[in-house]
């Protein structure tokens, strides 16, 4: 049975995490492993419900994703964690508890984002209606030596999953029988 992982999507709002995750999800549950997923905007609304979007609240939201992480990790379960995680700092605290631990970066330029919308979300981070947003009027801190890069904007799902899977079978993630 291959080891417990958390792979760790990072990335802005509407780049494309849950889809990746989801896509990521139903292979690797086809290949036998038992997957979990920890998607920010749900974590949100339990486990971090209440909290905002200071530092200081994103800080706590993405340590508590990551102790469940842990858990679910070292009992061999397959984690997938879809949260923007702007601050590097907190993502290298979850990397050094996890160990096991993919940092994948999805990535999309703001200006894609912003033609894309759609939760409409960054039209009202233009219009200050939406305060400290990332990306807009607030950090993102890009990780600067993840596992993968994953550029939505370049390639397709598709694509996107299976270079995450080539790197999980090289690894010895998934089995590659
Ligand atoms: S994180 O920064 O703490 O990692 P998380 O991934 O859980 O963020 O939640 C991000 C989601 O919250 C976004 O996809 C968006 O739907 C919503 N959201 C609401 N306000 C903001 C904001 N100010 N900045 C970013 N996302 C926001």
């Amino acid at each position: 049975m291959p080891k417990g992982v958390t792979v760790w999507l990072t990335g802005l709002s509407g780049a494309g995490k849950s889809t990746i995750a989801h896509a990521l999800q139903a292979n690797a549950e086809s290949r036998g492993r038992l997957v979990e997923i920890l998607d920010g905007d749900i974590v949100r609304e339990n486990l971090s419900r209440g909290l905002g979007f200071s530092k200081e609240d994103r800080d706590t939201n993405i340590r508590r994703i990551a102790f469940v992480s842990h858990l679910l990790t070292r009992h061999g379960a397959f984690v997938i964690v879809a949260a923007i995680s702007p601050y590097a700092g907190v993502r290298n605290e979850a990397r050094e508890m996890i160990g096991d631990f993919v940092e994948v970066h999805v990535d999309c330029s703001i200006d894609v984002l912003t033609a894309r919308d759609t939760k409409g979300l960054y039209a009202k981070a233009l219009t200050g209606e939406i305060k400290n947003f990332t990306g807009i009027s607030d950090p993102y801190e890009a990780p600067t030596s993840p596992e993968l890069v994953v550029s939505t904007a370049r390639e397709d799902v598709a694509q996107s999953v299976g270079r995450i899977e080539r790197y999980l079978e090289a690894n010895g993630y998934i089995n590659t029988d």
